[in-house]
């Protein structure tokens, strides 16, 4: 089992439980956080993008040059930032922390 940390917007922060093998963006999903993953892991829409935690983005494997390019056009994005239906689960991601971008869902104007 392995241990995701998801911190809101607005701060608060909630421990969900996800399996090797599992996509970020689903368990996210799963979670109730608010990512629309629209694309479905295509890498054409960036509405799955999400902040990592600095200590454990070096834990992920890097990001592809499809997902850099998308990651540039997300709202919000800053050094530590990843789409999250390109990352997949492993043990070794265990107590990962994933913080949602700043004013997601305004921006989603909603
Ligand atoms: S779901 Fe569209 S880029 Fe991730």
């Amino acid at each position: 089992m392995i241990r995701v940390t998801f911190i809101g917007a607005e701060g608060n922060s909630r421990e969900a439980r996800a399996n090797a093998g599992d996509r970020l963006l689903e368990v996210a999903q799963n979670d109730g956080q608010p990512l629309e993953g629209t694309c479905e892991g295509q890498m054409a829409c960036s509405t799955c993008h999400v902040l990592i935690s600095a200590e454990d983005f070096a834990r992920l494997p890097p990001a592809s040059e499809e997902e850099e390019d998308m990651l540039d056009l997300a709202i919000g994005a800053g050094k530590t930032s990843r789409l999250a239906c390109q990352i997949i689960l492993t043990p070794e991601l265990d107590g990962l922390t994933v913080r949602m971008p700043p004013g997601h869902r305004d921006m989603q104007g909603r």
